[in-house]
């Protein structure tokens, strides 16, 4: 029996994708792309299987060994999937799959072949093409065979065969479109941002001094799964006292002391689509002197980088909004010293906030489409879903600070769609403010 989702996004979305990408590719072109290949984690154990983003944003289609090839204008059909033909002993073992058949009637493709099929029929498709678009460099041992078919064409030429002449990057179609979310999926990537938050909100009230830092992962990836989400959108961050200062910190197997700030980086993945979320609370409830002030510095930079945000807006106000919100409070505090402006200028900040404000947001975490146009930063755009992640993380052995703030770590992060208005945090739920963070800790 086939599982249905309700979080599953129309299946309607992905012909309309399709058919909006085939009418962008040229007369005469081709376009491929395969699904992801299965990783090996050891032995006989593989990871779980996640789709190649790009595939699944065109198909909806989550089986292995499968390649789209979209050919505009195509009389047998301008879609055709090639997957895994049905196999009632195969099956068994591995569970239910479509088939070429189920491709058109379940997928909707036009025409479809067994995966057997692909080295015979890519010779018959690609033969008489202008162009052929393709992500190169993303599939390794996939490259090796479209050059493999490309090199057998042109040892077909004195039998009249037309090997095509170009060769063009299809990330810069799909990606375009990916940036730009309709509203099935800035509703899909609201319920994906609301389970996360609500596991934040989870892993707030279950914190208690002794426990370690991987229980509170539990916490988060319980709530995941038990909204219907089967795995996070990227490895949870759960850090204690200073490793909330390491910005990659997933061992999370530290015991948390009475007195810790804890950082939380954790978003889960729905149907293909993240959540990313960052709060950081403190483990025993009540933020002291020290903490306090560094994180309403964090979180008036936030809020005054979100409050800019709309269609027009070059992408890198945010970074400048929010590094100059974070210079004026360093200096306030003493731990910058200079003139704000020279401090702004020479990226004196880096020392406690060393990264982006944030990202593009959507099927990955960092999300596809270009930053900047013609080399200058692009401007924001109604249906883009960006994060905004301002931080600042005092290294517990910076001798140049006072002892007092060594070794605290802060980051806030919210996903937030761009509206035509204006735009909304899809992960508000989960509070920011220190009086309702102190009224929720550890009330488990
Ligand atoms: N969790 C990854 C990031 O915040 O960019
Ligand atoms: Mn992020
Ligand atoms: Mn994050």
């Amino acid at each position: 029996m086939k599982q249905e989702l309700t979080t599953l996004l129309p299946k309607e979305e992905y012909g309309k994708r399709r058919e909006r990408l085939l009418k962008q590719l040229p007369k005469n072109s081709i376009a491929i792309l395969p699904a992801a290949k299965v990783k090996n984690r050891n032995n006989d154990a593989d990871f779980p299987y996640r789709q190649d983003s790009d595939f699944y944003y065109l198909t909806g289609f989550t089986e292995e060994s499968a390649v789209l090839v979209l050919i505009p204008g195509r009389k047998e059909g301008e879609t055709v999937l090639f997957c895994r033909p049905r196999n009632r002993e195969e099956e068994v073992w591995d569970g239910y799959r479509a088939g070429p058949e189920g491709a058109i009637s379940e997928f909707g493709m036009e025409q479809a072949f067994s995966i057997q099929e692909l080295d015979e029929q890519m010779l018959k498709l690609l033969d008489g093409r202008d162009a052929v678009y393709y992500s190169l460099g993303v599939h390794g041992e996939f490259d090796q065979r479209l050059i493999g078919w490309m090199g057998k064409l042109k040892r077909l030429v004195r039998r009249g065969v037309k090997v095509p002449d170009e060769m063009q990057n299809l990330d810069a179609l799909v990606h375009e479109m990916r940036l730009i979310k309709s509203e099935a999926e800035i509703e899909h990537m609201f319920a994906a941002a609301e389970i996360s938050a609500q596991a934040h909100v989870r892993a707030m009230k279950a914190v208690k001094p002794g426990m370690y830092e991987y229980q509170l992962e539990a916490e988060l990836l319980h709530h995941f799964m038990h909204s219907g989400s089967r795995a996070p959108a990227y490895t949870s961050i759960v850090g204690a006292g200073a490793n909330a200062c390491i910005l990659h910190y997933i061992e999370n197997n530290s015991q948390i002391q009475d007195g810790d700030l804890i950082l939380i980086d954790a978003g889960c993945e729905l149907d293909h689509y993240a959540s990313d979320i960052t709060r950081t609370f403190p483990a025993n409830g009540r933020f002291s002197t020290e903490q306090k002030a560094i994180y309403e510095l964090v979180l008036n930079a936030q809020l005054a980088a979100i409050e800019i945000i709309k269609p027009g807006l070059p992408y890198d106000k945010l970074q400048e909004t929010a590094a100059r919100v974070i210079t004026e409070g360093l200096v306030e505090l003493g731990l910058l010293k200079g003139n704000v402006e020279t401090l702004i200028k020479d990226n004196a900040y880096k020392r406690f906030y060393m990264h982006g404000v944030g990202h593009w947001i959507g099927m990955d975490v960092h999300d596809v489409g270009r930053y900047k146009l013609e080399g200058e930063w692009r401007p924001l755009k109604e249906g883009m879903v960006i994060t905004v992640e301002p931080g600042i993380y005092i290294a517990p052995d910076d001798a140049s600070v006072d002892e007092k703030w060594r070794g605290i770590g802060v980051r806030i992060e919210d996903d937030v769609v761009i509206t035509k208005e204006g735009h909304r945090i899809l992960s508000k739920s989960v509070p920011k403010s220190v009086s309702e963070i102190e009224a929720l800790v550890g009330t488990a």
